[in-house]
């Protein structure tokens, strides 16, 4: 008999491109994004268990009451829109560093509905189920695609995915603390005065098809404001081109950094020289594919 519980990887993002366009009615800046999916990952296990939601958060992150959590709001909006009564224990094991722009919120939300909707046999049809990742939070939906490579457009909801390139090794690092995003998002305002781009930058789509293409595409319309609050980012991200970084930018709104390497190597001295200047460091890979829901817990992805 197969096993009752789920396990599900829910791994971390980059933006290979952030253009930050006009602020819309909604009060979001309409955006232009690439992302990309990295090998750095939450893990979420679900399995049957006593009457309501359960959440255990293993590690030692802080994410805030529980019942904010995006794993827990995810489940009960899984539960509400299938009609059905949850009696279900959620385990998350924390490893993505919070609210550092590597879309870890996101993704434990978007983990926790494909592990959902394996366990209970998919009882909502796939347009569905992305509603409600919209609704839980922009960057869901991409956690949601089938390839983790993708062109999106608005808050990041409306996507193209795209064939992923080959994997590379990445570095992510974080210098500590937290960088609120709305507060980003404010400060490049006042510095635009008021008036951004309305129309992004219209890239060849062949810029999509190679490292080295889109490096020369690659950029973070927040990474100004970053530099600002974080005053070691512009070193920093010095340290990973001098490396051998075919692409070092900003995550998000940051206020993690990461570099994409062609060599192991090279990351891994990137790596070395960032825990020297007091960054915590991670090293990942880009990734083809997401990994799949498995049932058991001792088959998903190692964080290397
Ligand atoms: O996506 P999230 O709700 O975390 O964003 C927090 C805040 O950041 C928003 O309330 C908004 O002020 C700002 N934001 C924005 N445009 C975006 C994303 C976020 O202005 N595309």
């Amino acid at each position: 008999m197969n096993s009752p519980t789920i396990s599900v990887e829910a791994c971390a993002k980059v933006n290979l491109r952030l253009a930050v366009l006009a602020r819309e009615t909604t009060g979001y800046h309409s955006l232009e994004t690439i992302f990309c999916g990295i090998s750095l990952s939450d893990r979420i296990v679900v399995e049957p268990g006593e009457r309501g939601v359960r959440l255990e958060i293993d590690g030692h992150i802080d994410t805030g009451p529980l019942e904010e959590n995006l794993v827990f709001r995810a489940a009960t909006a899984f539960y509400d829109a299938a009609a059905l009564d949850p009696s279900i224990h959620v385990q998350l094991e924390k490893r993505i560093p919070s609210a550092a722009g590597l879309g870890g919120g996101s993704s434990d939300a978007a983990a926790t509905l494909r592990a959902l909707s394996e366990l209970h046999g998919h009882p909502l049809p796939p347009a569905k189920l992305l509603r409600l990742a919209a609704d839980l939070g922009s960057d869901v939906p991409f956690f949601m695609t089938s390839t983790p490579f993708a062109l999106a457009w608005s808050r990041g909801e409306r996507l193209l995915e795209l064939p992923p390139l080959p994997s590379r090794p990445v570095l992510v690092a974080h210098p500590g603390g937290a960088l609120p995003t709305a507060a980003a998002f404010a400060r490049l305002s006042d510095l635009r005065h008021g008036e951004h781009p309305t129309q992004a930058f219209a890239f060849p789509l062949g810029a999509l098809d190679s490292w080295q293409a889109l490096a020369l595409h690659a950029s973070n319309d927040l990474e100004f404001v970053a530099f600002e609050r974080v005053s070691r980012l512009p070193h920093a991200l010095r340290s990973l081109l001098d490396a051998g970084a075919v692409i070092a930018l900003l995550a998000g709104s940051g206020a993690s950094i990461f570099g994409i390497f062609e060599a192991d190597e090279d990351a891994d001295r990137a790596a070395g020289l960032l825990a020297g200047a007091g960054f915590a460091t991670w090293r990942a890979t880009t990734l083809e594919r997401w990994p799949p829901a498995v049932r058991g817990i001792d088959q998903g992805l190692t964080n290397g």
